[in-house]
């Protein structure tokens, strides 16, 4: 349903263009923040989401956690066009997906277990997160709280 692609130079113009709803905008940063925080902070990795057809609809973004090794999602949005059809589901799954295949030969650690924050008010993608087995832990981070799910 979706395939991650990592940003470079043939699609993040295209990456750009998602855009959460204005209602969303406190939730999330834009696109292109995310591309610089993964170009020049050397911490994240952005990832376009791409459909079926391979129009891009999304923006994800992982990092690891060097402390425990946790692997951490950041900037989830889908586009406001395309959101309600699935695509913010198979995004996770795609990248919780990548994890199991790949680790440790993308970051150098072993997958364990997914971690994310999210804004208390942002029922949408609690629903989601916890439909996918993520759970509150009682951190916070910043304003936000954790959720983790360890591998399954
Ligand atoms: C959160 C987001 C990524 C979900 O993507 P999406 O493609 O719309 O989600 P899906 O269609 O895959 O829906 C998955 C689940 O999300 C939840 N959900 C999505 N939109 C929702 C809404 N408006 N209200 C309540 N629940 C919602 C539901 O639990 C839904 O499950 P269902 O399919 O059983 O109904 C998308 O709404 C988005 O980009 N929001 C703005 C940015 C944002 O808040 N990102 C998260 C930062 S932590």
């Amino acid at each position: 349903m979706v395939t991650l692609a990592p940003a470079a130079a043939g699609n993040w113009r295209d990456i750009t263009r998602v855009k959460a709803a204005e209602t969303q905008r406190e939730w999330v940063a834009d696109a292109a923040y995310y591309l610089c925080l993964s170009a020049y902070d050397g911490l994240w990795r952005s990832y376009a989401v791409q459909d079926d057809d391979g129009a891009v609809v999304g923006h994800v973004m992982w990092a690891v956690d060097t402390d425990d090794g946790s692997h951490w999602i950041g900037g989830l949005v889908i586009d406001a066009e395309r959101q309600g059809q699935g695509l913010g589901r198979a995004t996770v799954r795609a990248l919780l997906d990548l994890w199991e295949r790949e680790e440790p030969s993308l970051s150098g650690t072993a997958y364990r277990e997914a971690a994310l924050s999210v804004a208390p008010d942002n029922e949408g993608a609690l629903g989601l997160y916890r439909s996918l087995g993520f759970v509150e832990t009682g951190e916070q981070e910043d304003d936000e709280v954790v959720l983790r799910r360890p591998r399954s």
